[in-house]
C-alpha cells in the first residue's frame, strides 16, 4: 500500500504520521473526496477534483497546488499501489498548529490520500438494501464534503444496530438524502431527488444519474419530496460513488416495490454499468 503525505509516498499507514494538533483530528477542519477506480481507471476524477476545490475554497481552506497538480498526484498513487478495482481516499485539513477555534495565521494544509482494492457490491446491487428513517441532525451546510462526520456516522450507526445498510434522513419530514449517498424515488414513472442546495451533497454519482435519465428520455425532477411520499414509492434508490445505483427494498417496516429492484432502477443500473466501463 501507498500513502501520500503532502509530497511524499509512504510504503504503508504505520510510517506515515499526522501531527496530533492537525485540524483535521482536532476539529473536523477539512475536506474529503471518495474516488472510485474500475480496472485502473480513475472515474470521474476531474468532477470530484472540482468538488474538492470548491469545499475547500467554501470554507475558506486554500489548496496549496492545481487541479491538474491533484489529478497527476492522484494517478502515480494509484499507478504505484497497483490498484485495479477499489477507491481513493484523500482529504485535505486546514493543517497543524497550536490549538483555537479561528484559523491560526501561518498554517500549512495537510493533504492525505490512499487506495483501498474494493470490488463493485454485485450481490447488493443486485438483491437491494435495507434501510431505515432518522431525523437528519446535521449542520446547514451539507453541499461541503466536510471531515465533520458526527451526524453521518450517528445516523448510519443507527441503521447498522438495526441491521440496515443506510439511513435515510429528514428535516421536518422532507427527505434530504441518506447518511452517505444521495437518495431518489420513482412515482408513476418518474424519478424524483431533492434539488442540490445546501441540505445535500450535490453527488458525483447524482450527477450522472441525472444526466443518463435525461439522455435516455427517463423523467427526472429535481423536488423535495416528504416521508409520506417515500413510504408510497414505486422505487427507491441510493446512489453514491462506493454503491452506485443501489435498490432500497425495505425501509423501517416497509417493504417497498414486494421487497425487489424495480425496473427504472434496473435501467439505470444498466446505464450506469455502462458509463464506467
Ligand atoms: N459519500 N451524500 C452524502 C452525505 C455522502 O457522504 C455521499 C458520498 C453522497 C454521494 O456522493 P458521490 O456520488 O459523489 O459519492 C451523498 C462517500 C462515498 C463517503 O463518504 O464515503
Amino acid at each position: 500500500q501507498q500513502i501520500l503525505v503532502n509530497d511524499t509516498f509512504y510504503p504503508n499507514k504505520e510510517s506515515a504520521f499526522i501531527h496530533v494538533e492537525d485540524r483535521g483530528y482536532q476539529f473536523g477542519d477539512g475536506v474529503y473526496e471518495v474516488i472510485r477506480v474500475y480496472n485502473g481507471r480513475v472515474f470521474k476524477s476531474f468532477e470530484h477534483i472540482q468538488r474538492l476545490y470548491r469545499s475547500a475554497n467554501e470554507i475558506s481552506l486554500s489548496i496549496p497546488f492545481s487541479q491538474n497538480d491533484m489529478m497527476s498526484r492522484l494517478e502515480e498513487l494509484v499507478n504505484r499501489s497497483g490498484l485495479g478495482t477499489g477507491n481513493i481516499y484523500l482529504q485535505i485539513s486546514r493543517g497543524a498548529a497550536p490549538r483555537t477555534h479561528a484559523f491560526p495565521s501561518t498554517v500549512e494544509s495537510v493533504f492525505v490520500a490512499y487506495c483501498n482494492v474494493k470490488e463493485r457490491p454485485e450481490e447488493m446491487l443486485s438483491n437491494g438494501i435495507k434501510t431505515i428513517t432518522t431525523e437528519d441532525i446535521r449542520w446547514l451546510r451539507c453541499d461541503i464534503k466536510s471531515l465533520n462526520l458526527l451526524g453521518a456516522v450517528l445516523a448510519n450507526q443507527q441503521a447498522h444496530a438495526s441491521d440496515c445498510y443506510e439511513a435515510i434522513l429528514h428535516r421536518d419530514g422532507i427527505v434530504t438524502e441518506c447518511s452517505a449517498s444521495n437518495l431518489f424515488i420513482v412515482k408513476e414513472g418518474t424519478i424524483f431527488t431533492h434539488p442540490a442546495n445546501f441540505f445535500i451533497l450535490n453527488g458525483i454519482t447524482r450527477q450522472l444519474i441525472l444526466e443518463l435519465a435525461v439522455k435516455n428520455g427517463i423523467k427526472i425532477i429535481e423536488r423535495p419530496f416528504t416521508l409520506e411520499e417515500l413510504f408510497n414509492a414505486e422505487e427507491v434508490f441510493a446512489s453514491s460513488t462506493t454503491i452506485e445505483v443501489m435498490p432500497v427494498i425495505q425501509i423501517d417496516n416497509t417493504i417497498i416495490g414486494k421487497g425487489k429492484p424495480g425496473q427504472l432502477t434496473k435501467k439505470l443500473q444498466e446505464l450506469f454499468s455502462q458509463a464506467i466501463s
